[in-house]
């Protein structure tokens, strides 16, 4: 039996990176898999190799910072599993486009708002009625490290990713009595193809990171203990996976 048999869990972002790998390992422990992601080839992609290795997954497709879309995403979900028990909110992430507020592209602050903050929130809103439903569930939100230690130079993205942050928080206190957790995952640099393409190792974080960057199965692998009963009694926290970088 797997740690996730019997589960249903929609991830955001599942086409890629570190959204793709919590799909890989959430159906590998028998989840059914709910793949959103407004890249219908990478959210197809995802799919064929869960069901390749014999798993179970459905993708959708949309955009997590429109009302409609994630209403759409959620009902095809629901209409293919009968109920979500854990939802992981991936899509998202900076561009090189965000700098201190001095210099940042506004743009670019209300892009990363909307996808990154409000896009969780939307997620949130909407799958928290089914999961109240089905008497409990396991929200996992991904914050960044830059919401939790001082760090410059994106400060669109920092002021975003705490906004997740804190409302995970609200949201742990007022679902606990529907037996709902809602935990933060905080990661340092995670080498997806996407950051591996202007990463630089003099980037403090990732200079800092004494067991070095982490890879994005590293974070399926917390992902994979927040989603599971093993963390029944954890909500409200904020996990940090940085290698270390936050204590050097
Ligand atoms: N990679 C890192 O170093 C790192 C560090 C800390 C936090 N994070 C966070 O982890 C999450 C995933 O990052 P990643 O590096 O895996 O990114 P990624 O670009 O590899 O994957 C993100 C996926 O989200 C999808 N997506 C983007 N915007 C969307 C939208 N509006 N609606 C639906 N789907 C959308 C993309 O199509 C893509 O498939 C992001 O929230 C990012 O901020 C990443």
């Amino acid at each position: 039996m797997g740690r996730l048999a019997g589960k249903t869990a929609l991830v955001t972002g599942g086409g890629n990176g570190i959204g793709r790998a919590c799909v890989l390992r959430f159906a590998e422990e028998g989840a059914q898999m709910i793949v959103a992601d407004f890249n219908p080839e990478a959210a197809g992609k995802v799919v064929e190799e869960v069901a390749a290795a014999g798993g179970k997954a459905v993708p959708v497709t949309g955009d997590v910072s429109d009302e409609a879309s994630v209403d759409q995403m959620v009902a095809a979900g629901v209409d293919a599993f009968g109920g979500i028990d854990i939802l992981l909110n991936s899509a998202g992430g900076g561009s090189t486009r965000d700098g201190p507020v001095t210099e940042l592209d506004l743009d670019e602050f209300w892009r990363t708002v909307r996808v990154d903050l409000f896009g969780t929130l939307l997620c949130c809103r909407k799958v928290i009625p089914e999961m109240v439903r089905a008497g409990g569930g396991s929200i996992i939100n991904i914050s960044s490290l830059r919401a939790v230690i001082g760090t410059h130079g994106a400060d669109a993205y920092t002021a975003s990713k705490g906004g997740v942050l804190s409302m995970t928080r609200a949201i742990a206190m007022q679902w606990a009595k529907h037996n709902i957790r809602a935990n933060v995952m905080a990661p340092g640099v995670v080498l997806t193809e996407r950051v591996s393409a202007f990463i630089k190792e003099d980037n403090p974080i990732y200079r800092k990171s004494l067991l070095g960057p982490s890879e994005p199965e590293d974070v399926a692998s917390l992902a994979l203990y927040l989603a599971s009963d093993e963390s029944r009694r954890v909500t409200g926290a904020v996990l940090r996976l940085d290698g270390g970088a936050s204590i050097y």
